[in-house]
């Protein structure tokens, strides 16, 4: 029981009833129109881009899997205090990030966080990845696997790795463990033109959840 309902499906439902409520939802939709966030992400699953050119004239990352992706307290507290996350400007493979993102509000906040809850993804599967540091997956992630020559993570109070990834510093407060998992399994379903290498065939499935639970610590 513990499992299911801290599984990925029920959070956004969870969420609703912990004091947001659907009018909250349909609030952060219309936020979401009149502030022309849809000018820069879109919001309808599947997955659109099909081309390089595809992602190329996309202007930020999609958002129609959010509510499987990020965990709510995270999205309500960076929608009013945006941090860099790609270290380099959206789709670009030297400039730097130059950050700046829209801010919103508390209240607005809170609604768009709803709202961007409610869309999900029926590839995650529940209650699968709990974080937890694994020496498994700690040594995929460190050696032998590429992980950390793109992604920044911290070891020991440093912050370490590449930069071509978004950073992974703090994704255990940002990231669904489950979605880490099915992102890591089949990246096409969310990202269709891949900028990360393709992992499912190199790795176990049971070393793609070690890798998940233990990037699910950071
Ligand atoms: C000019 C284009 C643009 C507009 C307008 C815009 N964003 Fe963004 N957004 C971006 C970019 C680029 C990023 C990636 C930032 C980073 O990685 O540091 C981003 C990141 C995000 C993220 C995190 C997504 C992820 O996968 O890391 C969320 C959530 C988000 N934006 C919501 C919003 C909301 C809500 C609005 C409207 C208030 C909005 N954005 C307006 C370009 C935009
Ligand atoms: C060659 C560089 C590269 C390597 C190696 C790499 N990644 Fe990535 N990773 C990326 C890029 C680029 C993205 C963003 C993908 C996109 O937007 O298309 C990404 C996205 C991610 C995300 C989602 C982050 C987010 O906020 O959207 C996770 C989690 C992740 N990678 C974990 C891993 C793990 C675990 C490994 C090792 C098994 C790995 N990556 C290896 C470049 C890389």
């Amino acid at each position: 029981m513990r499992k299911l309902l801290f599984g990925s499906a029920l959070l956004p439902l969870l969420w609703l009833m912990s004091g947001q409520t659907w009018a909250d939802a349909a609030g952060g939709a219309e936020i979401f129109k009149t502030k022309d966030c849809n000018g820069c992400h879109y919001t309808e699953g599947p997955a659109k881009e099909k081309t390089i050119e595809d992602q190329l004239a996309k202007k930020g990352p999609e958002l129609w899997y959010a509510g499987s992706k990020f965990q709510a307290q995270w999205l309500d507290a960076w929608l009013q205090d945006p941090q860099i996350i790609r270290l380099l400007e959206y789709n670009s493979l030297d400039q730097p990030n130059p950050g700046g993102h829209a801010k919103l509000a508390a209240d607005e906040a809170a609604q768009v966080a709803a709202f961007l809850m409610t869309l999900t993804s029926d590839v995650v599967v529940a209650g699968k990845v709990k974080p937890k540091s694994n020496p498994k997956g700690k040594l995929i992630f460190k050696k032998k696997m590429p992980c950390s020559g793109c992604h920044q993570y911290e070891d020991r109070g440093k912050i370490l790795g590449g930069k071509s990834g978004p950073s992974l510093v703090g994704a255990g407060t940002r990231l669904n463990p489950d979605w880490i998992l099915a992102y890591l399994k089949n990246p096409a379903e969310f990202k269709p033109v891949k900028m990360m290498p393709v992992f499912a065939g190199l790795m176990k499935e049971k070393d793609m959840e070690k890798v998940a639970a233990h990037v699910a610590t950071f």
